[in-house]
């Protein structure tokens, strides 16, 4: 068997393994199936140890260079992203044969515009995260959802949701780099493309597997 054959057109062409990275990417927030839904997303604690965590993705701006996630303002990762605001992201499409690492950093939105059609488009479920009474990662005496006794295993309506309000916030990842692994029997392809602020472009290079 000629290994040549089955080649996709990205695998010797940099441009589009750059075009074939922002679609695995981006198939995160439309295709829920997708490994790219559920990235492993890293911060660094005080003590700067690295820490990772499994995110949704809910949009990606490919000219903005910005991934968006949600999460609790209380929350451990909030604390170290407002310490620091280096982020890494993983993602592992088994299918696409592809490892994506990305690196950047993170802005909060806990006001304005982005917030708050972030907080009203997503679920009343999913919004119900913001109302448990304590910060996410407290000690609890016993096994504990956090929510209130009277939400527990109800859907809040959007009156219920408002005072939780100001316990979500949107992270905005800003990505500053990108890192490609294609893997093929015949050999594998790496690439990696750094944001150049002054050139206002992409940089991008092979790199040995
Ligand atoms: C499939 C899956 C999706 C998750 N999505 C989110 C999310 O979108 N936002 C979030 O804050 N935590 C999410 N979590 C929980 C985090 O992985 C983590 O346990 C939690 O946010 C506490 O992390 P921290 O202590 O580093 O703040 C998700 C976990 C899983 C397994």
């Amino acid at each position: 068997m000629n290994l040549a054959d089955s080649f996709p057109a990205h695998y010797d062409d940099l441009a589009l393994s750059f075009e074939e990275a922002w679609g695995v990417i981006a198939a995160g927030v439309t295709n829920r199936n997708s490994p790219s839904h559920t990235p492993a997303v890293g911060t660094v604690d005080a003590s700067g140890v690295p820490q990772l965590r499994v995110m949704i993705l809910r949009d990606v701006s490919r000219d903005a260079r910005i991934l968006r996630f949600h999460t609790d303002s209380r929350s451990i990762k909030a604390d170290q992203l407002r310490q620091n605001p280096a982020t890494s992201i993983l993602i592992y499409d088994p299918a696409a044969k592809v490892q994506i690492r990305m690196s950047g950093k993170t802005h909060f939105a806990t006001t304005g515009d982005i917030a708050d059609t972030a907080w009203s488009t997503s679920t009343p479920f999913a919004r119900r995260c913001y109302m448990a009474e304590s910060a996410p990662g407290m000690r609890c005496a016993k096994p504990s959802s956090g929510l209130p006794n009277w939400i527990e295993g109800k859907q809040p309506d959007e009156e219920q949701l408002a005072d939780y309000r100001t316990n979500f916030a949107a992270l905005l990842v800003e990505v500053e780099s990108i890192e490609w692994l294609y893997l093929a029997n015949a050999g594998h392809r790496r690439a990696y493309w750094q944001w150049d602020a002054l050139q206002n472009s992409w940089v991008g290079s092979w790199l040995i597997p």
